[in-house]
């Protein structure tokens, strides 16, 4: 990353601060001098400013158990959002990784690594997600293979992926899929005629919900959490 942006990811130095003070020579890379606030470093370089050491902050990785009424966004003049319910410094840097309705409820994984979360939400990772769904008419075995031969959804030009759906009772099931569209899940239950009438999530690939969490509460992710989201191939 540039100097600049690494020097105020881990300090309270504004980006033109930084110009200023590698103009005055007073930021050194491994001992020498920086010429150019626009250098790229990387976390094996020692970067001081003032003969001071400069700490990468550790990358964050949260899960969070978002209540109803909290949007999935970083700042919204109308609903708390699921940054509000962090305790955490430098909010502007965290990112969500897989949005949620307002409506629902669940796992949510914060983070402020961009190639971490890109690994989640790109199309191209087909990143499996489980929601516990409850609708308002009861399912049967032809709906489940609707699901798994790949629904239509409309404005759609592809059908989706084929999703998992595990009935557990006369108005829930567990569903799996591997796409994040845009109110997915309630538009698949809308295709074959149903609604959705709850929607929680459980799971994003190997990354399950604390169910030791209440809603509202968050924890980081354990080191094995982090690496099961594996690099895109
Ligand atoms: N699908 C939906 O329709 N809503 C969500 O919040 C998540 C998936």
């Amino acid at each position: 990353m540039r100097l600049d942006r690494f020097i105020s990811n881990a300090s309270d130095y504004s980006r033109s601060q930084i110009k200023h003070l590698v103009r005055e020579g007073r930021v050194l890379i491994n001992g020498n001098a920086a010429n150019n606030a626009a250098t790229v470093v990387t976390e094996d370089d020692q970067i001081s400013v003032d003969d001071v050491l400069i700490h990468t902050p550790h990358a964050r990785y949260l899960m969070l158990y978002k209540p109803a009424g909290v949007v999935s966004a970083t700042k919204d003049s109308e609903h708390p959002t699921a940054l509000d319910l962090l305790d955490e410094p430098r909010p502007e840097q965290l990112q969500i990784a897989g949005r949620l309705d307002i409506d629902t409820t669940g796992l949510l994984l914060i983070t402020d690594d961009g190639q971490w979360n890109h690994r989640i939400t790109s199309p191209r990772s087909q990143c499996r997600k489980t929601y516990q769904v409850e609708f308002a008419d009861p399912l049967n075995e032809a709906m489940v293979k609707k699901f798994r031969d790949g629904l239509w959804l409309d404005g759609e030009k592809r059908r989706c992926l084929p999703a998992d759906l595990e009935i557990t009772g006369e108005r829930c099931a567990l569903l799996t899929i591997s796409e994040g569209k845009y109110h997915q899940v309630k538009r698949m239950f809308a295709a074959i005629g149903n609604r959705v009438t709850k929607l929680h999530r459980l799971r994003v690939g190997q990354i399950e919900l604390d169910d030791t969490l209440a809603p509202g509460e968050y924890r980081p992710l354990t080191q094995q959490e982090i690496d099961s989201v594996v690099q895109i191939s």
